[in-house]
């Protein structure tokens, strides 16, 4: 063949190749045709490559360049099409050096990420998470606690009511009395939940936030279990060489009553350790045996324990926040930084 009629039938190949990738109509069609024509054994193209060795060699350049400018052609136009079957992309305006979209990942907020490591550590401890109603009446609020109607606690000021008797709980306290109805002892339970008070919306108040209540019933339960589980608790959540001591306090449905403070100490990254001041934690108590007669109990028989703190606090304290406001504004510049 001269190289005339070679470069002719090149032209060809071009024509028709062209057309028969246009033509295709999946990638698998498509497929057949790049074989057809570029195949490294029997594509059309190739077998005119590998014969170049019988063109003379004068004509030689000229034919081995006419066939690699069709096979690029080809070759771009099966690219080109096999993009347009993968719907949304075209890898030839791909733009490789775009930077990349953000990725929005979601983070649990801190304050419940404090409940959650709490409940963590007293599951540990052999307690089971029990729940009550928001809305709760007088009886439980108060008055099964021992307290009073009269008690400044129950005043107006400070207690959201919904009717005469019906209020919003003030703490998760009433959580006892529902939880010592349904169960007999031995009780060991936390409650976490909302609670609601009269206070202004401020730096360390808000109308409405969290509490951790716990209780513990059974015979035998002593000041030193109750020393001992707290302390354990505190060493457990604020770390091993935390302090720990008991104040004494009043609360009207434990006595004795006390605040439990936690001094952290926190090592520094050169390995100095900085003794923290105390921080009150909790409020807590050994169960005053008229709320265990309330409960239908024996106060003769069963003694325990009971406590309730603020994760909010809590998640204050740990992270360095000075305005409990931002738990509940929801800046995700705010709540993202808590993603762990
Ligand atoms: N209910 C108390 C409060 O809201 C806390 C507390 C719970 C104290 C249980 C003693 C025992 O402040």
């Amino acid at each position: 063949m001269t190289d005339k009629s070679l470069i002719a039938v090149l032209k060809k190949f071009e024509t028709e190749g062209l057309a028969a990738v246009r033509d295709a109509s999946d990638l698998g069609a498509l497929e057949r045709v790049r074989v057809e024509l570029l195949g490294r054994k029997e594509g059309s193209i190739s077998v005119v490559l590998r014969g170049l060795s019988n063109v003379p060699p004068d004509e030689r350049p000229t034919v081995g360049q006419e066939a690699n400018r069709v096979k690029e052609i080809l070759s771009r136009a099966i690219v080109e099409r096999e993009s347009s079957f993968i719907e949304g992309t075209s890898i030839s305006h791909e733009d490789l050096t775009l930077p990349s979209r953000a990725t929005w990942e979601g983070a649990i907020h801190p304050v419940t990420q404090a409940v959650d490591e709490i409940s963590k550590i007293f599951r540990d401890l052999g307690f089971t998470r029990a729940r009550g109603p928001e809305a709760d009446t007088e009886w439980y609020n108060f008055e099964a606690l021992n307290t009073p109607l009269d008690h400044p606690a129950a005043d107006e000021q400070d207690t959201l009511y919904l009717t005469d008797s019906v209020l919003l709980r003030s703490h998760t306290s009433p959580v006892q009395m529902r939880t010592m109805e349904k169960h007999d002892p031995p009780i060991r339970i936390i409650a976490p939940g909302w609670v609601y008070r009269r206070d202004t919306y401020d730096a360390t108040h808000t109308p409405a936030f969290m509490q951790v209540e716990g209780l513990v019933i059974d015979e035998g339960i002593t000041f030193v279990d109750f020393k001992a589980t707290l302390a354990e608790f505190a060493r457990r959540y604020w770390g091993p060489d935390t302090e720990v001591r008991f104040r004494p306090s009043f609360f009207p449905f434990t006595e004795p009553s006390a605040e439990v403070d936690v001094k952290r100490v926190v090592t520094r990254q050169d390995g100095t350790r900085e003794e923290m001041e105390w921080l009150e934690i909790m409020g807590a108590g050994m169960v005053d045996p008229a709320v265990i007669e309330n409960a239908g109990y024996d106060p003769e028989r069963y003694t325990g324990f009971a406590f309730g703190m603020g994760p909010g606090r809590i998640a204050m304290i740990k992270h360095g926040v000075d305005d409990l406001r931002r738990f509940f504004e929801n800046d995700v510049r705010f709540l993202g930084q808590f993603t762990s």
